[in-house]
């Protein structure tokens, strides 16, 4: 099958190569997904599970990319819940060979049922933005009705999907970014933008919660926002500063496959729609890393369905 797949870390983006590779192997309570589209992440070079395993050992080649939609071609020894032929979506172990392949061993409980009016490649832009956005909110920020909510790089491919739950659930969303985002975020439902290019970009009052993409200094001054009993909660990295009176977290998404489904079920309905960027075929991929692209996920379109 056709992979792609990168083998030296030295050599970052420019060692992705469209590789020949075995099919790959289903383990107990996998699937074998014939991949249609499959989402990455621009950095995920960089992160030591793209080249070792969850033993710390060597795992190159490696297959990049960690959200996919495609149909399920095999199941492993005891898998239960999902059948041969039937569309999927959902994420890729860290540690694993992942999406940017004609076929990819998923563990089943990553994955969840595809409503058959969903395209495969608005789905490959859902899980990680969609679950990271959810987790980010509600399970570690607890963000509730008329909280004032603080989305930094809201255009983007979690902070839109972040802005969009946070207004469904009736809270106050300042959204930021570049100048140039305003547009965008305001037409997402927030119900105002800070340019973070403005000298006094933390001049909004108080919030409840803060949702950071970008850490760094970004993330030290907004922490500075969070009122009493509010959260800072961040994707980019550990915080080395708390707010006074509240909590800093920072997390890696988690699959779960029950929010996978409510997610589809609210694009479905047109409550979500996910940032679908460019769309482009696997033999495009190494390209479509270096290759900065306007707002939204850049998808790799694997087959036809
Ligand atoms: N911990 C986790 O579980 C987790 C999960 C998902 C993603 N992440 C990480 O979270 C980050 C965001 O992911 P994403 O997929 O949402 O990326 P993305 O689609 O590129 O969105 C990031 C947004 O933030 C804006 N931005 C970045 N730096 C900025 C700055 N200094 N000033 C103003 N705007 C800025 C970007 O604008 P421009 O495009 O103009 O730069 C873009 O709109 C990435 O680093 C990703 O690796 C972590």
């Amino acid at each position: 099958m056709r992979a792609i797949t990168v083998r030296d870390r030295a050599a970052g983006v420019g060692g992705l190569t469209l590789t020949d590779l075995p099919y790959p192997h289903a383990a107990e309570n996998d699937v074998i997904v014939r991949v249609h589209a499959a989402g990455f992440t621009p950095g995920e070079l960089d992160w030591p599970a793209t080249w070792t395993d969850r033993a710390g050992r060597d795992r190159t080649p490696t297959v990049p990319g960690h959200e996919l939609s495609g149909t399920v071609a095999a199941l492993g020894y005891g898998t239960t819940g999902l059948s041969v032929g039937q569309r999927v979506f959902g994420m890729a172990d860290w540690a694993r060979d992942g999406s940017l392949a004609e076929f990819t061993a998923v563990e089943a409980r990553n994955l969840a049922p595809l409503p058959a009016d969903i395209d495969h490649t608005v789905a490959a832009a859902l899980p990680i933005s969609g679950l990271t956005a959810w987790q980010g909110l509600f399970d570690h920020a607890h963000l509730t009705t008329g909280q004032r909510v603080l989305v930094h790089g809201a255009a983007g491919a979690v902070g839109s999907i972040a802005v969009q739950l946070a207004r469904e659930v009736g809270a106050y969303v300042i959204g930021t970014g570049r100048a140039g985002a305003r547009d965008a975020v305001l037409g997402l439902g927030a119900q105002s933008f800070v340019d973070l290019g403005a000298a006094d970009w933390d001049s909004v009052g108080e919030v409840d919660v803060v949702f950071d993409v970008i850490g760094g200094d970004v993330l030290a001054r907004s922490t500075a926002l969070v009122g009493p009993g509010g959260t800072a909660v961040t994707i980019a990295e550990p915080p080395t500063v708390r707010p006074k009176d509240g909590r800093a977290v920072f997390f890696v998404v988690e699959p779960d496959r029950a929010r996978l489904v409510d997610l589809a079920e609210r694009v479905r309905s047109g409550r979500l729609t996910p940032a679908v960027g460019v769309v482009r075929p696997l033999a495009e991929a190494a390209d479509a890393f270096v290759r900065r692209h306007p707002a939204g996920r850049t998808i790799i379109q694997v087959a036809d369905e």
